[in-house]
């Protein structure tokens, strides 16, 4: 999940970013901001944020992409692709992989991962992934795995409409997105344990928000901030609404489940519940 294990999970606005956003247009200090901050997490990437890849997830994301036909003649993007933990796995399977990311430092990580030379079909591209035009119409499969977390929902949708413009008729988005619900779970689970262990509802809530680090989130319109990092969160409603919004036929949704383990506060004695998970999806390309 795009949330941070051990401490803090993400994000924090400055008052200057508040007092710049731009109605009607998105703005361009935004999102510089938001590349430069990804860029400053990308050495420590790996260590600090959940990984949906980690072989005790459950992960929808690897059955689907086994089920692509024909995989050895088509063109896949990772849109976001961070350090590339995702690439080895698209290369192996794949004929083409554009690998694109707007942060030059988690390219930098990414290249890396792969080594020199060892992945002619890879295209690596620096841009935002709304700034898709030149590949309209030439993806068969894209891959967004919690990089469709952009604050401004706006550029949300209009990443949405690239990406369905992009990819073939027939074509497929897979995503997983952060899910603000299942924060919410987790405190639940949090403030009962504390209620169990005889905390009145005041001490039981406080404990909570402490544990899930719920400063840190805005349940509302499902929003992390930290370290500069800011992040959008998602209801499962939301990811049909803007799927739908954008154009994408046949939404199935599907949950990325995580073990309790360290990385979740208080994992110790929530063995016994149903896991916590982000949210996975595959959107289809109608005829156009
Ligand atoms: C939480 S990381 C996930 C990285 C990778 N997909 C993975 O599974 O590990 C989110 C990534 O999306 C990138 N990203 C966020 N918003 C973006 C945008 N508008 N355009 C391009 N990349 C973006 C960030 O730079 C970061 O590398």
């Amino acid at each position: 999940m795009a949330r941070i294990s051990r401490g803090p999970r993400s994000c924090r606005v400055t008052s200057n970013q508040v007092g710049r956003s731009v109605v009607g247009s998105l703005s361009e200090n935004d999102l510089h901001n938001q590349d430069r901050h990804w860029s400053r997490h990308a050495a420590r990437y790996d260590e600090v944020f959940l990984d949906p890849y980690a072989p005790d997830v459950e992960n929808p994301l690897w059955a689907t992409l086994a089920a692509v036909a024909d995989a050895r003649q088509k063109t896949v993007a990772d849109l976001g692709c961070g350090t590339g933990p995702l690439l080895p796995h698209l290369v192996q399977r794949f004929d083409r992989v554009i690998a694109l990311d707007f942060a030059p430092g988690m390219i930098a990580r990414a290249k890396e991962r792969l080594g020199p030379g060892a992945a002619p079909s890879v295209r690596f591209v620096q841009r935002p992934m709304h700034q898709l035009e030149d590949l309209a119409g030439q993806l068969d499969v894209a891959v967004a795995v919690n990089s469709l977390v952009m604050p401004d929902v706006r550029l949300i949708d209009r990443t949405l409409r690239a990406i369905r413009a992009a990819l073939k008729p027939g074509g497929q988005l897979l995503g997983i997105v952060p899910a603000i619900d299942a924060i919410a779970y987790h405190v639940m689970l949090l403030m009962d344990r504390a209620l169990d262990r005889g905390l009145e509802p005041r001490e039981a809530e406080r404990l909570a928000a402490l544990q899930a680090e719920r400063r840190y989130y805005d349940f509302v319109f499902g929003r992390f901030r930290f370290q500069g990092l800011r992040q959008k969160f998602w209801q499962p409603f939301e990811v049909e609404h803007r799927l739908a919004k954008a154009g994408f036929t046949a939404v199935t949704l599907g949950k990325v489940l995580y073990p309790w383990d360290e990385s979740l506060a208080g994992s110790g004695e929530l063995e016994g519940f149903p896991r916590s998970w982000d949210w996975f999806f595959q959107a289809l390309v109608g005829p156009r």
